[in-house]
């Protein structure tokens, strides 16, 4: 036997073990849960995201900014931990807000190539209601840069971050209408 089967066969006697050492009521229970993470991961059986297709180029582009994004959020919150208001307002403004670069694609007139080439493209291969969706998180992250840099030394953080929230809230409004594939 190889050592790959030998291994396979292992495997398969502890699960079996363990499966009948757990009484059969931990064991149906833990089966259970088995099954609602399964669903709730599966994309075949509950994916009701529309799919956007982008050339591969615009993909990879896509994709690189919404790391940004997320590194974005990442280096807010760390300043806000830090009670540095300003900081975390200078971040929004630079990497999230309707100001920044990666905003262009979403506004109205992108299309039109005014904005510059990459974001016509962008444009012109997400539907409209895709951009109306980013431009509601980049004008909700304009909403938070304006409440960050409110905060004074030792001031209150909670309007900032419940305008922090509804930008993760705007990110996940797209993200559970969208799919690259
Ligand atoms: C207008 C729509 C839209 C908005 C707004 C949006 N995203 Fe995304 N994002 C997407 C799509 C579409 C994907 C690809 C998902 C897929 O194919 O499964 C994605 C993927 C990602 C990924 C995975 C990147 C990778 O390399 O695979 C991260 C991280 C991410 N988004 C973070 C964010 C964060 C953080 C925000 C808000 C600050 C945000 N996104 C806002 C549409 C959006």
């Amino acid at each position: 036997m190889s050592r790959r089967l030998l291994f396979a066969a292992a495997c398969g006697l502890t699960f079996f073990a363990a499966a009948a050492i757990a009484g059969d009521d931990d064991h149906r229970e833990h089966m259970k849960h088995m099954d609602m993470d399964h669903m709730k991961m599966s994309p075949k059986m509950s994916d009701t995201r529309q799919e956007v297709d982008l050339p591969s180029p615009m993909r990879a582009h896509m994709l690189s900014h919404m790391r940004g994004h997320a590194e974005a959020v990442a280096e807010i919150l760390a300043a806000l931990a830090k009670g540095d208001g300003a900081a975390a307002a200078k971040i929004a403004d630079a990497r999230l807000s309707l100001a920044s670069p990666g905003a262009a694609a979403c506004k109205p007139n992108a299309k039109s190539g005014e904005l510059g080439e990459m974001p016509a493209m962008m444009a012109s291969h997400m539907p409209d209601e895709m951009r109306g969706l980013g431009l509601t998180m980049h004008e909700q992250a304009s909403k938070f840069a304006q409440e960050a840099a409110k905060i004074g030394p030792g001031g209150d953080m909670r309007p900032a971050l419940a305008e922090l929230s509804q930008v993760m809230q705007a990110c996940n409004a797209c993200h559970a209408a969208y799919r690259l594939d």
